[in-house]
């Protein structure tokens, strides 16, 4: 019964995808959505601006360390690098007991960051399931013995607090032996690809989840092709649902977007993208790991992005016990207290094409533009170039917001601030126009391809 289902449900997809005249499917867009359902789809998450990535799993038993060494490299990666032989990590798999997992307080974390979604690795490339799956007995249930589903209570919580639902899923799969190509050409790779699609079809109906977010896409034997069939697939089981790009090969393929990882992007990139940062340095939560970002600098990555159209996925690396490591629940809460002041400059916000000011950077919303002051003008005028509008009113954002004295001139803007720096991290300024801000200067823009690293000055590429 469920094989005839999945049967009809591949047979559904290949009609689905968008073929060119002479029978190719557009391995750019495989189902031949226009830009307009395209940009209503995609409508929140270019809205939310911010969400929440986890990197959880049996490898956060380990924490980074293997016969009491740390190995090097990121966590989540020391089944691999630390040759653990697949026995051993069975074992480690057994000890994933997370007595501290709360759902709820996860969910109330990231919404109160200011977080709008929410991602969590579901498999990572060790291939554990963080839910029962009916296709594998490598799992919470089956292998680590838990009698809760996490997945279950996470979606829940998301839905209670009304923040968007991700998985992330990797094509990578150290237990299936996807890494040997012997297997993957005698025929391993059809019956791997139907265990994706079965997992995630599970992922969907259990779970509901609004993104996949898939990785691992750089292995030669999967391919372009694979990626249009599988994006497919998903589509037709939940068309509203969000894919990113490493569901095909990421430097090619662009949908749903982009994913430039650890890097910020000099510019706009002229299609819809989320950079994915972590805290520290590991994704996975490694007890050697001490290099935290501080909030500052989280809270200029977050402005840096949008004022260049994308969205930030900050990641938290939970200890095995299910518990957020303290250093990153101090700086999501003090991202959260910005948000609360600021947050009007990031949501829904995007970028604005005029040249960075020196002195930090600007969004656009409608209107208005957002001025986001990495640093405070010394002599206390605040000069915002490439402008040929009239602003009609600069605000200071705050508990209470503060009227400033704006003056507009050839090509300029000028402010004058208060003499003294508000408390708190980056202050933002709103500066009202008459109409849609149109008028600007290309001067000093760059042409930067997803995933160069172009950081700009006073932002740190930690
Ligand atoms: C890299 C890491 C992987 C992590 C991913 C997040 O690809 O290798 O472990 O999940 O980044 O984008």
């Amino acid at each position: 019964m469920m094989k005839r289902s999945v049967a009809l449900l591949t047979l559904a997809s290949a009609l689905l995808m968008n073929t060119t005249t002479n029978g190719a499917v557009d391995l750019l867009n495989p189902i031949g959505e226009s830009d307009a359902a395209f940009e209503q789809r995609m409508a929140w998450f270019n809205e939310a601006r911010f969400g929440m990535f986890i990197h959880w799993g049996a490898y956060s038993v380990l924490g980074g360390e293997w016969q009491g060494k740390t190995v090097p490299f990121y966590a989540e990666w020391i089944r691999h690098k630390g040759k653990i032989p697949k026995d051993d990590y069975r074992k480690v798999c057994e000890q994933f007991k997370p007595e501290r997992f709360d759902a709820d307080a996860w969910i109330r974390t990231a919404r109160d960051a200011g977080m709008k979604y929410f991602v969590i690795t579901t498999k990572h490339h060790d291939g554990f399931c963080l839910w029962d799956s009916a296709y594998t007995d490598y799992d919470i249930k089956d292998l680590a013995g838990l009698d809760f589903d996490p997945l279950a209570e996470l979606s829940a919580a998301c839905k209670k607090y009304g923040v968007r639902f991700g998985t992330y899923y990797s094509i990578i799969d150290w237990e299936y032996a996807t890494t040997d190509l012997a297997f993957m050409k005698s025929g391993g790779k059809e019956q791997y690809v139907q265990y994706m699609k079965d997992q995630v079809r599970e992922l969907i109906e259990k779970y509901d989840t609004d993104i996949l977010w898939f990785d691992g896409d750089w292995k030669k034997w999967w391919t372009m092709e694979d990626g249009a069939d599988l994006y497919a697939y998903i589509r037709e089981l939940k068309p509203s649902i969000i894919i990113n790009n490493r569901v095909s090969k990421r430097a090619k393929f662009k949908r749903d977007f982009g994913t430039p990882e650890q890097t910020t992007p000099g510019m706009d990139l002229g299609y819809d993208w989320e950079a994915c940062w972590t805290i520290n340095h590991s994704w996975g939560f490694k007890k050697a790991d001490t290099k935290w970002k501080s909030t500052e600098q989280l809270v200029e990555k977050l402005s840096d992005i949008v004022s260049k159209g994308g969205n930030l996925l900050l990641n938290v690396g939970p200890k095995p016990d299910g518990a957020f490591p303290e250093a990153s629940i101090g700086q999501l809460h003090e991202m959260g207290q910005w948000m609360q002041v600021a947050g009007e400059g990031i949501y829904g916000s995007d970028s604005s094409n005029i040249a960075q000011p020196s002195w930090g950077r600007l969004t656009k919303k409608g209107q208005s533009l957002y001025l986001h002051l990495f640093n405070w003008p010394a002599d206390g005028k605040l000069v915002l170039s490439g402008v040929n509008m009239q602003a009609t009113r600069a605000c200071l954002l705050g508990a209470t917001d503060q009227d400033l004295r704006v003056t507009s001139g050839k090509e300029r803007v000028e402010i004058i601030l208060p003499k003294q720096k508000p408390a708190g991290l980056v202050p933002m300024i709103r500066l009202e126009f008459e109409g849609e801000i149109k008028a600007f200067s290309k001067a000093n823009q760059l042409e930067v391809k997803e995933g160069d690293v172009h950081l700009p000055a006073g932002v740190s590429g930690d």
